[in-house]
């Protein structure tokens, strides 16, 4: 990218997400050591395991936002892990995560790492007593998500997940708005530009689950959450299409429909990159209300004749709200919904793995198969 490629990006992202959170996506990308501002102040009781951009400009963003200071940082790049800490005011760099959950004082700690370690882990700062905070995806397998659960109900500590688009505020505007009819049907319809992602991009190793775990999970796990407040049907009939089997991942289109009326249908399309970052337009219609999110920045709700519009300025895809669970936030998930949209990713994630191009999931047996798991470990 030119010089005067990335300014602009600066001014655009500016003008998304204001100053601040541009300073750290900025810092997060560029690794300069540059000090960015902390909380002296605030008990440092926060680990991280993974120092990428994530971990850097969002965690490390609203952590500060929420009053948190980190404690110490794990990355098994050791130059990655030495510019969050400089950035970041971080004391402690340990060569493992073993040495990090054993930091004195840690209380939570933030997984955000690649895909396939998150569950192990867990597994480890669940069994220390230590609330663990889990980047999406929670699981790349069943077997995982099982030993999890597992791990879950043996802890005393409380498991979050890092699904945030319930938490934006579109939605959660939308909740207080809607009327929900019990015997209703729900259509949700997803139009996403994803980032092209590089042939070798760790998210395409065999193990890491396929942008389905990667990115995908993040809109069926919108739907789960949007079908829960109704209640969840059980059936789901799902169709998959992809543009190219050789990159079955990367332009698609699922379509489910469910027994009690449900309509679903995501079209990822990552043919060219968007310059501002990912971009999303969601439709929704149940009973009396029509709604629509333009990017997590704008909100149109028709009911009837009333018509009700809303902006979000900094643009809100509820990471806030997801960071800030551990603190007694506004809002906590069900983790029992996070378990569900988990379920029905792996299954799509099957789905593209193996070519199948339509199946049918029922959340009830997938309960129980996942149940049975759990008891034989
Ligand atoms: N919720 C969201 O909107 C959102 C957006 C982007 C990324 N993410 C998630 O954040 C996580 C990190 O993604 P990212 O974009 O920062 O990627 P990244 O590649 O920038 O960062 C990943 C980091 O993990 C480190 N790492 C790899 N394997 C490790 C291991 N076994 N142990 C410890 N560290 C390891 C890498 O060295 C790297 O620094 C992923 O789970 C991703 O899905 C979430």
């Amino acid at each position: 990218m030119t010089v005067a490629a990335s300014w602009r990006k600066v001014a655009r992202f500016t003008g998304i997400y204001g100053p601040g959170r541009t300073l750290f996506k900025a810092a997060g990308r560029l690794r300069l050591g540059l000090a960015m501002p902390t909380l002296r102040r605030a008990t440092p009781d926060i680990g991280v395991i993974g120092c990428g951009q994530f971990a850097f400009a969002t965690i490390g963003y609203f952590l500060r936002r929420h009053g948190r200071r980190i404690a110490a940082c794990y990355d098994i790049d050791v130059a990655t892990q030495a510019s969050f800490a400089r950035s970041l005011g971080v004391k402690a760099q340990p060569r493992s995560a073993e040495a990090l959950l054993a930091h004195e004082g840690l209380r939570t700690v933030y997984i955000t790492s690649n895909h396939a370690s998150h569950t192990p882990y867990a597994l480890q700062s669940l069994a220390r007593g230590i609330d663990t905070y889990i980047e999406k995806p929670v699981a790349v397998s069943q077997a995982q998500l099982a030993a999890l659960i597992a791990a879950q109900r043996r802890s005393k500590a409380r498991v979050f997940a890092g699904y945030n688009r319930p938490f934006a505020g579109a939605i959660r505007a939308l909740r207080e708005q809607m009327t929900i009819d019990p015997t209703k049907g729900i259509t949700l319809q997803c139009f996403v530009s994803g980032h092209v992602i590089a042939p070798d991009h760790w998210y395409r190793r065999p193990e890491e689950g396929t942008r389905v775990c990667g990115n995908i999970g993040h809109w069926l796990d919108l739907l789960v959450h949007l079908l829960a407040w109704r209640g969840l049907p059980d059936r789901l009939e799902i169709a998959l299409t992809v543009a190219d089997a050789a990159e079955p991942d990367d332009n698609l289109a699922i379509g489910i429909s469910s027994d009690r009326g449900d309509l679903f249908s995501l079209v990822l399309s990552s043919r060219t990159e968007p310059f501002e970052g990912i971009n999303e337009t969601i439709h929704i219609q149940h009973h009396g209300t029509i709604a629509k999110i333009d990017d997590f920045r704008h909100l149109t709700i028709w009911q009837g004749e009333r018509l009700m519009r809303r902006r979000f300025w900094p643009k809100d895809v509820g990471h806030g709200g997801a960071i800030g669970q551990p603190f007694g936030g506004a809002m906590q998930r069900d983790w029992d919904e996070v378990v569900r949209s988990t379920q029905l990713m792996l299954h799509i994630a099957d789905m593209v793995r193996s070519g199948t191009r339509q199946s049918v999931f029922s959340f009830r047996e997938s309960a129980a198969r996942l149940a049975h798991e759990i008891e034989a470990l």
